[in-house]
């Protein structure tokens, strides 16, 4: 049912994108030993909890040497999204994670767009970058990325954002290097409210010039922070395969997705790191709707949000909109057939 709805996308790293069979070339060409503990029985990933993913996603991501790896792993990521029906994908990157291997600030971006603008000639998907710092590497290597980012503006790079280890340091030990990028005209994001409690979604919105939270699903358990993400129209980027996955939540049943948006929050659907989580942005919309209930029109305002929310430039987002809004009209209008029985006599163009 979900197959033929465009897709949107706020929330993917792209050192946590590649699958393992990618991982793999990238390590022979590159002539890496792979950690004997990066991949179980079942080629997947292998970790337990949190730290143990954080630790095999610095692995993964140390086979990554040059800026053709970006560009094949943004490549990659991005025709499977297109695949998928994705129209929009906004990916972070993390320039720490480049240079642990030896990559440059201008050299990782140069790989990633040439990812971009292959994906986009040949399957019409159009992708931005966040640049983000890890969190838990503190807040001078922040400020650090916050300037590199200044220094070399490229035009793919679209705004700032922070992930890593929530439990670590203060949001406000961050508001130096968000507040540089933010004065420059950036918008920015920040991971809170995933493995930490609602006190961290309301630090983070409280020291950080943010218009959008990663994640921040356990807000939900604070009614009154829940007003007030509402009524500021934070984005949240929910990633409810990512939490299931990495426990924040038992079951589907007990994800607060449908909650949040009673609560009045704009929520959009992200993969966080696909392969890691098994997931992808295609499996995240079909279930929402088999899991969540949520039927063809919903999905596609998830969409329109994820645009509206997203740090594209006005033309771009306006572009994407329009294509959404026609849609959304020939949904809701009284001859209305379904986007899938749609899907069967033309292509979504
Ligand atoms: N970096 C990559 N994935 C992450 C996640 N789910 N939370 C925090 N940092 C991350
Ligand atoms: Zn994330």
């Amino acid at each position: 049912m979900t197959a033929a709805l465009p897709k949107a996308e706020l929330h993917c790293h792209i050192e946590g994108a590649a699958p393992p069979r990618l991982v793999r070339q990238l390590a022979a060409r590159n002539g890496i030993a792979l950690h004997a503990n990066l991949f179980d029985g079942d080629d997947r990933f292998a970790w337990r909890d949190f730290s143990g993913f954080l630790d095999a996603y610095d692995r993964a991501s140390a086979c990554i040497r040059t800026a053709d790896d970006y560009r094949d792993i943004m490549y990659n990521y991005l025709a499977d999204c297109a695949r998928e029906g994705a129209v929009y994908v906004e990916v972070f990157s993390s320039p720490d994670h480049a240079a642990t291997t030896g990559i440059g600030y201008a050299d990782h971006l140069r790989g990633l767009a040439a990812g971009i603008d292959a994906a986009a000639a040949e399957f019409g998907i159009v992708s931005r970058i966040i640049v983000t710092c890890v969190r838990h590497l503190g807040p001078e290597r922040a400020l650090d990325v916050a300037r590199a980012m200044l220094a070399e503006p490229h035009p793919y790079v679209v705004g700032f954002g922070m992930g890593g280890d929530e439990q670590r340091y203060r949001p406000a030990d961050f508001a130096p290097a968000f507040r540089l990028v933010a004065d420059a005209g950036y918008p920015c994001t920040v991971h809170a409210g995933e493995m930490a409690g609602p006190d961290s979604v309301r630090e983070a919105l409280a020291a950080l010039p943010v218009s959008r939270i990663g994640h921040g699903v356990r807000a939900s358990e604070d009614t009154r922070l829940l007003d007030e993400i509402a009524r500021r129209s934070i984005v949240l980027e929910v990633c409810p395969g990512s939490n299931l996955a990495l426990g924040v939540y038992a079951d589907t049943a007990a994800h607060p997705f449908l909650r949040l948006r009673e609560a009045g929050c704009r929520v959009t659907l992200n993969s966080d790191d696909p392969p890691f989580f098994g997931t992808s942005i295609g499996k995240e919309y079909a279930d929402a709707a088999s899991r969540f209930g949520m039927g063809e029109a919903d999905l596609l305002h998830i969409t329109r949000t994820a645009i509206a929310g997203s740090f594209a430039d006005t033309a771009t987002k306006n572009r994407l909109l329009a294509r959404i809004a026609k849609q959304l009209d020939e949904f809701t209008s009284p001859t209305a057939t379904s986007l899938s029985d749609q899907s069967k006599r033309r292509p979504l163009s």
